[in-house]
């Protein structure tokens, strides 16, 4: 029998399906579940808040006095201070904004450090874009969950439940948008198993994953 990796990798671009095949993973082998994106929202949440432009200068310094703390839930939830701002992380304002803070060297540097010692602390599966590339290099399970644009435009979308034409457009368009602006920071890692989710159910995607990872489910 193969032993359960202690962490496992879960990269992909926007709307991939990431997150919630990793709460579903993490859930069926009692793992903790970190979403990285959910910290890179946090910062820029706090940054606009505070007026912080997205350059390096002024977020190297506000990136070593933000709280930006993650809890200790099975589902971590991130907190700015004692404020669980877990719930106000995803709509299209802050999406507008959150690459151009996510890009800078300095507020990466902070972030990974912290994504680092939360995989030493706990068996996870963290989800991200750079996870097995550059957080985790050495990850025993790497997932890249790939889906076509429409496929992903279209998840988006029931996800929030856009039905209206129009409002469906804007939403492929931001999604585009941040497909590119992310690009830099999305990495197809060495040894990373490719699942193209386009035409796959999530039900038939989270069967491959437990599979891969071999935990009792
Ligand atoms: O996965 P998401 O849409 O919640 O990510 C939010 C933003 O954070 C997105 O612009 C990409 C960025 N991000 C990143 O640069 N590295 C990660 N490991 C996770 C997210």
């Amino acid at each position: 029998m193969r032993a359960a990796p202690s962490s496992i990798a879960i990269d992909g671009p926007a709307a991939s399906g990431k997150s919630t095949v990793s709460r579903v993973l993490a859930k069926r082998c009692g793992y903790h579940f970190l979403d990285t994106g959910l910290m890179y929202r946090a910062f820029a949440l706090a940054a606009l808040r505070a007026s912080v432009p997205a350059t390096e200068e002024a977020c190297a310094r506000f990136v070593a006095e933000v709280e930006l703390r993650i809890g200790e839930e099975l589902e971590a939830h991130v907190y700015l201070g004692s404020e669980d701002v877990t719930n106000k992380l995803h709509n299209r304002e802050l999406e507008a904004h959150v690459s151009s803070y996510a890009r800078l060297a300095p507020v990466r540097q902070a972030l990974i450090e912290r994504q680092r010692a939360y995989a030493a602390r706990w068996r996870a599966v963290l989800a991200g874009r750079d996870i097995g590339e550059v957080v985790l290099p050495d990850a025993p399970l790497k997932i890249y969950l790939d889906a076509d644009e429409n496929a992903r435009a279209r998840r988006r979308n029931s996800e929030r439940g856009i039905g209206h034409q129009g409002e469906a457009r804007q939403s492929q368009q931001a999604l585009s948008r941040r497909d590119r602006l992310d690009a830099a920071q999305t990495y197809l890692a060495s040894g990373a198993i490719v699942i193209d989710t386009s035409a796959l159910t999530l039900e038939e995607v989270i069967e491959r994953v437990l599979g891969l990872a071999a935990c009792e489910g």
